[in-house]
């Protein structure tokens, strides 16, 4: 392989992706991003013209994309509506990106016998019970409880079907919440972190109580090379790194390495339909690929995210004023105030 296609490059995870492959692999990589409120090609800044090179385009656009398909070795697919409290406002683009997006991409490395890397979430399989050991595998049903997730596992049942039904070479992986530099500051760590910056209470929904299972965005890029690389066709992987910790915990931890009173949060109303607890078992991908998260102490990795929002306010001031107006738009209390 050598030219790779990554679409959703200029999003958080993307963009950290397409940075760790130039300087983990030999490929020529070619980004395809609509370039949506999530998009920025800040992210992609700086980086070598000779192996990299950027398209802004609709992953629905069957004619764009089928050039670009067929040009390329492989496609890491990326590009996704992506956030949950949106999606509960606003659910059509989840559908248009998320299903039908997904749906044209896999039909152009159909038509072009393109290997096929589908990115996904552990969100797929709904939520656990909080207090309890048991954790994601392969084989756990789908259950998801919000238009994000769902349209997430019509787009990851789609691939499926595609393997089963027309060949396409595809491996599918599914992720627990990252964290790490250029992620939106729609999301709960950077919005935290920047509203302390920006001297605002941190906002917890509901008590906190909720459990995410937290990974280094550069672990993922890590895990998405070795299954691209060396994933059997037709499989899913777990991706996680045992990083459980409640949304209290973890608004307290970035209070009190941001030195501020770790109380000084607002509880603000919860999201509706939110999923308690996430937990990924990933002993398939270690076990078979020989993969491990390299991020092992997660508070060393926080201090870092910090920093990196401190010193790089230009990336994030142009978003946050309408990140929050978006929130206040959402309603239900979620921006402001205390329950
Ligand atoms: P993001 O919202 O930061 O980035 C999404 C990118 O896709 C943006 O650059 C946007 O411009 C682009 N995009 C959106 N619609 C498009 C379209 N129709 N055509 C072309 N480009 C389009 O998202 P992220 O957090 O980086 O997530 C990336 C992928 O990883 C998604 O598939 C998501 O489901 C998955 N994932 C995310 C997490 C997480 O914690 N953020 C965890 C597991 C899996
Ligand atoms: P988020 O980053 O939206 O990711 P996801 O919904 O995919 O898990 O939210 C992570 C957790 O943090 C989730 O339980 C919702 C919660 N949360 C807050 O408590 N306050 C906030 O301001 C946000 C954005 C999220």
């Amino acid at each position: 392989m050598e030219k790779i296609l990554v679409t959703g490059g200029a999003g958080f995870i993307g963009s950290n992706f397409v940075r760790y492959a130039l300087a983990n692999t030999a490929y020529r990589i070619t980004v395809l991003d609509a370039l949506t409120y999530a998009g920025h090609l800040e992210s992609l800044a700086g980086l070598p013209p000779e192996r990299f090179s950027f398209v802004r385009g609709n992953i629905a656009d069957a004619g764009l994309v089928d050039g670009l398909v067929a040009a390329a070795d492989a496609v890491v697919h990326f590009a996704a509506e992506s956030h949950n409290d949106n999606s509960l406002h606003e659910p059509r683009p989840f559908l248009d990106t998320n299903v039908t997006g997904t749906f044209t991409l896999i039909e152009a490395a159909r038509r072009h016998g393109t290997r096929f890397h589908h990115i996904s979430t552990d969100e797929v399989y709904g939520d656990l019970p909080l207090g309890d050991p048991a954790r994601f595998t392969e084989t756990t049903p789908y259950n998801p409880s919000s238009p994000y997730s769902s349209t997430k596992a019509a787009s990851d049942l789609l691939v499926r079907a595609w393997v089963r039904s027309f060949g396409l070479r595809a491996t599918i992986s599914n992720c627990s919440n990252n964290y790490g530099p250029y992620q939106h500051v729609e999301k709960f760590i950077p919005r935290q972190i920047t509203n302390i910056l920006d001297g605002v209470r941190p906002k917890l929904y509901g008590m906190g109580q909720n459990v995410r299972d937290w990974i280094h965005v550069d672990d993922h890029s890590s895990a998405v090379l070795a299954i691209l690389e060396n994933g059997r066709i037709g499989e899913t992987y777990l991706i996680g790194a045992d990083g459980e910790r409640s949304n209290k915990e973890i608004v307290e931890l970035i209070l009190e390495r941001m030195g501020q009173d770790p109380s000084a949060y607002d509880h603000v109303p919860d999201r509706p339909g939110h999923d308690l607890r996430y937990a990924i078992d990933s002993g398939k991908l270690r076990a078979e690929l020989g993969w491990a998260p390299s991020y092992s102490d997660f508070g060393a990795g926080l201090d870092a995210t910090i920093d990196w929002y401190r010193n790089n306010q230009d990336w994030w001031r142009p978003q946050k004023a309408a990140a929050e107006a978006r929130y206040r738009e959402q309603g239900a209390g979620r921006e402001q105030g205390r329950q």
